[in-house]
């Protein structure tokens, strides 16, 4: 139905040549990451080594994924490309915007409804250009993703941080903001700094209680939720090849946890027994066919420590299983050690509720062992002590546990089945009670457990395990059962053990599924109307912005001079406006909001000039921008640091911003802004950011000579009349200066085309 075996097929003809030019540059063995990164330069074939952790580097990736709160921009921004379809196979996938209520039955149907105008956008927008779209109700981006479009040697690129998830099936797959799958998409290079490696071998095998999610459970532990960034990790050995491919998806989820940009498995039989099950037998042979390609030179795992940045030994023969939390993912807690440690913290310990499923941990095999555990309530005349919920990955997924028995067998300890879909992993739970705010303790199979993540409740305590360990402790009810030694009392009074979880890794009938709500898009999209209500508040087309006027700027006023952090979420925040994600003015009257004024040291609070008045900043912005005046924010240091949301640049671009001058920049940000057509300056000497006063008139002067390297010059004009003047610095090459004469780079791939 829905991969492309031509652009597979085309993928592994050209991977050996390019693997022998980048072994024969770099002179050395090559793990699997430097394979599939080499092998996916934009340039083709490797004319230069690169420096891990130093050189960016552009890539031409296989294929993007986009979910419906993210789609919603960069399909936005790709329709003003002016491409007739998408230049690489993307698909759209409706999982973010369901809330979990009652029951899939009536969710569904309520999300439905609620976001249809959303969904009637991204469904259009997909059909007219090429894009595959998963309804509603079909699953986590993840999750099909894996089950659909994953392949051994791929190199893809999501709207979302958990695309790496796709490593489990031996890709390079990565998470990135919706200005860059929109680049993609319109057939433009993927820049990324070339990564550190860090590898880590699985010694023995996973046994018992324990499974894949104990792993990264561990593995955070040892690196904490920073010790990934800028590097991909590579798992190895006996352990990783005995593991099923949905476990190695499980770790490679959970290497977003870590910062890492993300993780990935070598291919082996694991992968090759997914893929035929999931009906890709002919991907599999492709694969089988330059399998020693798909994995690292045998050198480098012989001998890790001479090709990793980092080496780390996990013996999954002793390894027990991990509960993570509360309040973030990387307090790993040994169960031996949970009921000391619970003591210790004063952690509540009942357990109210345990959640399985979510993208990170919602196989087969997952809910197959923990059904085998359900079953023993009932065998053993146990009564199930907490609440239980299920969120399936998939419709696939959901259809063939249900075939199998299991979701009857959740039905017999109460379990809800949600909506195939991320519910409570993102807060869209609504948890009877939450309100209240309580001290409760709940445990699940997610990935993420920050304070308000699942419930919006501060004092929920959120604790990540493996689906069977929340199983365990949901029938327990108690956070301090260790169900490798403890025992419960029954219905009788006696006392019983849990046996360890057992469950295939894949059905023995195989995957079925009726309808797996997907849409293919239209051959010829040329005459597919894109849908969007001109009188709509949560969605709006865009305009392209207008091309630099040709001259310096002049007689700027200054918007906000910023003091200290200011993060995207300070420029653009998100949780209530989350819903404005696809209507640009409306998401713009949060623009630096979170922002704190230099001069008065408050929020949204800056001086208009033109009256005198303090007001808030977006409403100040539109008064420059209904009175015809330019502005200007300025920054201290690592300005726009945090996430890749394209929206913190193209908010000020929108409302007339015309520069940002800053200390430095976060670099995403920056190349967000050079994107869309802003000025990104920064202080040649940081000092002059003291020089800029509240009522200051300021110019931008040499943009007629703006070229790579060469400074620009900022001229004050302070409200005593007096002037100075300082130059500063950017980071634009010849293409980025283009993008900014043009008013946007899309501006130019639009031109390009005409
Ligand atoms: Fe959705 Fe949670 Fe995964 S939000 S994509 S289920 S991390």
């Amino acid at each position: 139905m829905a991969f492309d075996i031509e652009m597979i097929k085309a993928v592994y003809d050209r991977m050996p040549a390019r693997i022998a030019a980048a072994r024969a540059l770099t002179g050395k063995p090559l793990t699997l990451t430097e394979k599939i990164l080499y092998s996916h330069l934009w340039e083709g074939t490797p004319s230069s080594t690169f420096s891990r952790g130093a050189s960016y580097v552009d890539f031409a990736p296989d294929r993007v994924a986009m979910q419906d709160a993210t789609a919603q921009m960069a399909l936005l921004q790709f329709m003003q490309a002016g491409r007739p379809q998408v230049a690489v196979p993307s698909t759209v996938h409706c999982d973010h915007l369901i809330e979990a209520k009652v029951a899939s039955s009536t969710d569904l149907q309520v999300a439905v409804d609620k976001n249809k105008e959303v969904y009637d956008f991204l469904s259009s927008v997909s059909d007219k250009y090429g894009i595959g779209f998963w309804k509603p109700g079909a699953g986590i981006i993840h999750q099909v993703v894996l089950e659909n479009y994953a392949f051994p040697g791929g190199m893809m690129i999501g709207t979302d941080s958990h695309t790496v998830n796709a490593g489990g099936l031996g890709m390079i797959a990565i998470g990135v903001g919706g200005a860059d799958a929109c680049d993609v998409m319109a057939g433009l290079a993927w820049e990324l700094k070339f990564p550190k490696l860090i590898g880590v071998k699985l010694k023995g095998k996973l046994n018992g209680w324990t499974s894949a999610k104990d792993v990264i459970l561990k593995v955070a532990g040892i690196l904490t939720v920073k010790g990934g960034t800028g590097c991909v990790v590579e798992y190895f050995g006996e352990g990783a090849t005995s593991m099923s491919c949905t476990g190695k998806g499980t770790i490679c989820n959970m290497g977003a946890e870590i910062g890492a940009t993300t993780s990935t498995f070598g291919y082996d039989d694991s992968m090759a027994r997914y893929l035929e099950s999931t009906g890709r037998a002919d991907v599999a042979a492709l694969a089988n066919g330059i399998r020693e390609h798909l994995t690292a030179d045998p050198e480098v795992y012989a001998n890790p420590e001479a090709y990793f940045d980092q080496v780390i030994e996990i013996d999954l023969d002793t390894l027990e299983p991990h509960v993570n939390g509360p309040f973030t993912p990387d307090l790993a807690t040994p169960i031996s050690k949970l009921k000391e440690l619970a003591a210790k913290n004063n952690w509540p310990t009942k357990v109210e509720v345990g959640l399985i499923g979510s993208c990170t941990n919602s196989s087969y095999e997952d809910i197959a062992r923990a059904a085998s555990l359900a079953k023993q309530v009932a065998a053993k005349g146990l009564k199930t002590k907490a609440q239980f919920t299920i969120t399936p990955g998939s419709e696939q997924v959901r259809y063939t546990i249900e075939r199998d028995g299991f979701i009857s067998t959740f039905d017999s300890i109460g379990a809800t089945v949600f909506s195939n879909a991320c519910g409570p992993c993102i807060g869209q739970w609504a948890r009877p009670g939450a309100e209240k705010g309580e001290k409760n303790t709940i445990v699940h199979s997610f990935n993420r457990n920050f304070a308000k993540r699942a419930d919006g409740n501060p004092n929920t305590y959120a604790f990540v395990a493996s689906p069977e360990i929340v199983t365990a402790l949901a029938i327990a009810g108690d956070l301090t059962f260790n169900p490798l030694t403890d025992t419960l009392t029954n219905e009788k009074g006696e006392q019983v053990k849990l046996e360890a979880p057992t469950g295939d890794e894949l059905p023995k009938l195989g995957f079925a599924v009726e309808d797996a709500g997907y849409q293919a898009p239209a051959a010829d999209g040329s005459g597919v109307q894109v849908k969007v209500s001109p009188t709509s508040d949560r969605l709006q087309l865009l305009a392209p912005f207008a091309a630099w006027e040709g001259s310096d700027l002049k007689g700027l006023k200054l918007l906000i001079k910023a003091k200290g952090k200011c993060t995207t979420d300070h420029i653009s925040m998100a949780g209530p406006w989350l819903k404005y994600r696809g209507h640009l003015d409306n998401i713009s009257n949060n623009m630096l909001i979170g922002a704190v004024n230099f001069f008065n040291e408050k929020t949204d609070n800056v001086k208009n000039q033109l009256t005198g008045a303090y007001g808030p900043v977006p409403e100040t912005q539109r008064a420059y921008k209904a009175a015809g005046i330019g502005t200007i924010v300025v920054g201290d240091t690592n300005y726009g640091e945090g996430s890749s949301r394209e929206h913190a640049a193209m908010e000020p671009r929108h409302l007339g911003v015309r520069a940002v001058l800053v200390k430095s920049f976060a670099r995403i940000h920056e190349t967000n802004l050079k994107k869309q057509g802003m000025l990104a300056l920064t202080f040649a000497n940081e000092a002059d950011y003291d020089k800029i006063q509240e009522d200051d008139s300021i110019n931008i002067v040499g943009l007629n000579e703006f070229a790579p390297e060469k400074p620009l010059t900022i001229e004050l004009e302070h409200a005593d009349g007096s002037k100075e003047s300082f130059a500063v610095n950017h980071t634009y090459n010849a293409q980025q200066i283009e993008w900014f004469k043009a008013g946007g780079a899309l501006n130019i791939i639009r031109a390009s085309i005409k």
